[in-house]
């Protein structure tokens, strides 16, 4: 689904921030990416959402080289992908139930059935109290959870977080955990390490922009 060879990044003139990335993602596979901040974490993810180019190697996602290939392709290839974002990206406009159905409306669910689905999960985040409160008026582990919701319900094949559960309880926490495992390919990023301590998938650990597999 995923293979970077020997990928680079820098910002503009600025130095290199990802060095030589290897990295295999299989379909249903499940990653946390760890490392201390500033390592090139959210970085890694701005690669894997496409939001940037490498500026070398080879980075090949859903078959496509992503190098070579036009830009056109990149909104069906986006579509394949959710993401949480470090900083919640969330229109700030929008109620938490409408940022949540966006996406399954601009698919064309039947409202029936989007409402049904949108409220399942906004009850399951802790959330089916506030679906018509805006953002300005909501918490952040509120704005994280709503994030959480939102991109998890187009059920993508690839599901990208930064620091999901930054402002979460444990308990929480782990009912966000339960959303994403389910069956996509799953790759978070956190520098709490206390995550991959309760949840037991691979670990891969980033420092300085070079990435490595951690032996915790
Ligand atoms: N948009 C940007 N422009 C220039 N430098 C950036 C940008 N985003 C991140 N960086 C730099 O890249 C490095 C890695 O940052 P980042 O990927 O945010 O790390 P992390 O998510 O692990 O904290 C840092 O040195 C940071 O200053
Ligand atoms: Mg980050």
């Amino acid at each position: 689904m995923v293979r970077f060879e020997n990928v680079g990044l820098r910002y503009r003139s600025g130095p290199e921030v990802l060095h030589d990335i290897d990295l295999s993602l299989a379909p249903g596979s499940y990653h946390f990416l760890v490392g201390p901040s500033g390592a090139g974490k959210s970085s890694l993810l701005s690669l894997l959402y496409l939001a940037r180019r490498s500026t070398r190697g080879l980075m090949t996602m859903f078959g496509h080289d992503i190098n070579s290939a036009p830009r056109s392709v990149f909104p069906d290839l986006r579509r394949r992908i959710g993401v949480v974002f470090q900083d919640y990206h969330l229109l700030d406009h929008l109620t938490g139930f409408d940022k949540v159905a966006l996406s399954l409306r601009v698919a064309g669910a039947e409202t029936a059935q989007v409402r049904g689905h949108v409220l399942q999960l906004l009850e399951w985040v802790g959330l089916g109290d506030k679906i018509d409160v805006q953002p300005p008026y909501i918490s952040g582990g509120e704005k994280q959870r709503v994030a959480v919701a939102r991109s998890v319900i187009g059920q993508p094949d690839l599901l990208l977080a930064d620091e999901p559960t930054g402002n979460l309880d444990d308990a929480m926490a782990e009912r966000l955990m339960h959303l994403f495992e389910q069956g996509t390919t799953l790759f978070i990023a956190t520098h709490d390490t206390n995550l991959p301590q309760r949840f037991v998938h691979p670990v891969l650990r980033l420092d300085d922009g070079r990435l490595a597999a951690a032996a915790s």
